[in-house]
């Protein structure tokens, strides 16, 4: 298994591209099954997660191929028929969005065959409301053995939806499944992610009649269907976000590029609260700080978008914990979001946690050891924690990291960071 080296005190100058969201990349892919057209993403992030989905969708029909363009990395997908409507568990269990394929062969074909997914380990994160959702658009939902049976022989029909509680997967997967069926659906208490709107978009350029998204309620008229799209996948603004951290955690000057900087602009607010200098141009972002000025301490409490995201909130904890004081971080969109905790603990971070609140006594300095990667978003924290750390810090585990930042010690080390990749054949590896 590969390993992430860092030698920490190395101010960080220069230009961070950032890459398509992972987020709405894998939710594009997924609606590609929609039409019998080939459909072309523009700007997709090269991921482990899109490279786990394309071989999901070879299972059902569909041709994957990927090119760079101008713009950057293309995907070309194309399912002229779908010739399997199954989805197995050692595919769905590695990646949780990849069961956002069952509304879209739901939709298509009439019927289908979804393992139960798995994905990051944070917290239980089940599927009850996607499989309401599907339910009240008129399939019939039978559950053996840890899969979905989902029929829907004479098609899925408009319906009014409330969802309990906000779900971006959820009203992603509604959308995907209603744009197809029979009549208008009204979707109310829907999530207002960026990712969101850029799938509804993406579908709307294929033919799709999807009005409100950005908003909590979305209405979709149903149409016959659909035919193919040439789209460009929105700026990952949780990867932004990340290096934007990390800028202000090791000190420096950085530029990140292909942008928007709007979608972050509460984490900008928040690092210059906690001392940066922030510059947003149109689809850039500056964060200066000197590697000698203080880290202010500030709170942040997760939330559904525009609140704090949850995937950068281990990232502000590993800034929070050289602060000049106490800083409290909230967590309330997962229960168990908190696993990066003992391993910042391990660079001699002092935090403690009670339910959904972690106090962060903020230090001096962190100095370097041996972690683990826990799950996606927290493995970036502990590379951001190492950026500042003094001495050597390695990050067992990276695979986690590998589903959702594009070549991230390319990028760091592009702009003077010590970041070295130790292959999982490199003598180091042997001694855990
Ligand atoms: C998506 C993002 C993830 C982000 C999260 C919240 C993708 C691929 N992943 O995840 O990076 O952290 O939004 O912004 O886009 N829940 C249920 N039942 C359901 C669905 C969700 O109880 O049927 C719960 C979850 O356990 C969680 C909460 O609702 O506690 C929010 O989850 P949700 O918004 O659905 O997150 P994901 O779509 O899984």
């Amino acid at each position: 298994m590969d390993r992430i080296a860092i030698e920490g005190g190395h101010p960080l100058h220069g230009d961070i591209p950032i890459s398509g969201a992972k987020n709405s990349a894998i939710k594009l892919m997924a609606a590609s099954l929609l039409t019998s057209e080939p459909v072309r993403l523009r700007n997709m992030p090269r991921l482990a997660d899109t490279r786990l989905l394309s071989r999901l969708l070879a299972r059902f029909g569909t041709s994957v191929t990927e090119s760079d363009s101008a713009e950057g990395p293309d995907m070309r997908l194309h399912t002229p028929e779908i010739t399997s409507s199954f989805a197995p568990y050692d595919l769905v269990r590695q990646m949780r969005a990849s069961f956002n394929v069952l509304g879209p062969l739901l939709a298509r074909t009439g019927h289908a065959k979804v393992s139960l997914p798995g994905g990051c380990t944070i917290g239980a994160r089940p599927v009850d409301l996607h499989l309401k959702a599907l339910e009240a658009l008129g399939a019939h939902i039978d559950m053996h053995e840890g899969y979905v049976f989902a029929q829907a022989p004479r098609g899925l029909k408009g319906a009014e939806l409330a969802f309990p509680f906000v779900s971006v997967g959820a009203t992603e997967h509604a959308l995907m499944a209603a744009v197809l069926a029979h009549g208008t659906t009204v979707m109310s208490n829907c999530a207002c992610e960026p990712e969101i709107s850029d799938l509804a978009e993406c579908l709307n350029s294929m033919g799709a009649k999807v009005s409100g998204h950005g908003t909590t309620t979305i209405t979709v008229e149903g149409v016959a269907s659909l035919k193919g799209a040439d789209w460009s996948v929105i700026c990952d603004r949780i990867e932004a976000g990340t290096y934007a951290v990390a800028a202000a955690m090791a000190g420096g000057d950085v530029r990140l590029t292909k942008v928007r900087p709007e979608l972050i602009s509460l984490l900008l607010d928040k690092l210059a609260e906690a001392g940066c200098q922030i510059e947003r141009g149109a689809d850039t972002v500056i964060i200066r700080r000197a590697p000698d000025a203080p880290i202010r301490p500030v709170d942040i409490t997760t939330d559904v978008y525009p609140g704090f995201a949850t995937d950068l909130q281990a990232q502000f904890m590993a800034l929070m914990t050289v602060a000049q004081g106490e800083s409290v971080i909230r967590e309330t969109i997962f229960e168990n979001r908190f696993m990066h905790v003992p391993e910042l603990g391990r660079l001699g971070a002092e935090i403690s946690v009670s339910g959904g609140e972690a106090r962060v006594k903020g230090m001096s300095e962190l100095r370097g050891a041996q972690v683990m990667a826990t799950d996606l978003r927290a493995s970036a924290s502990l590379v951001i924690a190492g950026l500042a750390a003094r001495g050597e810090t390695i990050v067992n585990r990276v695979y986690h990291l590998d589903r959702g930042f594009e070549n991230l010690e390319g990028k760091l080390s592009a702009c003077g960071a010590n970041v070295r990749r130790l292959k999982g054949d490199s003598p180091v590896e042997e001694d855990e």
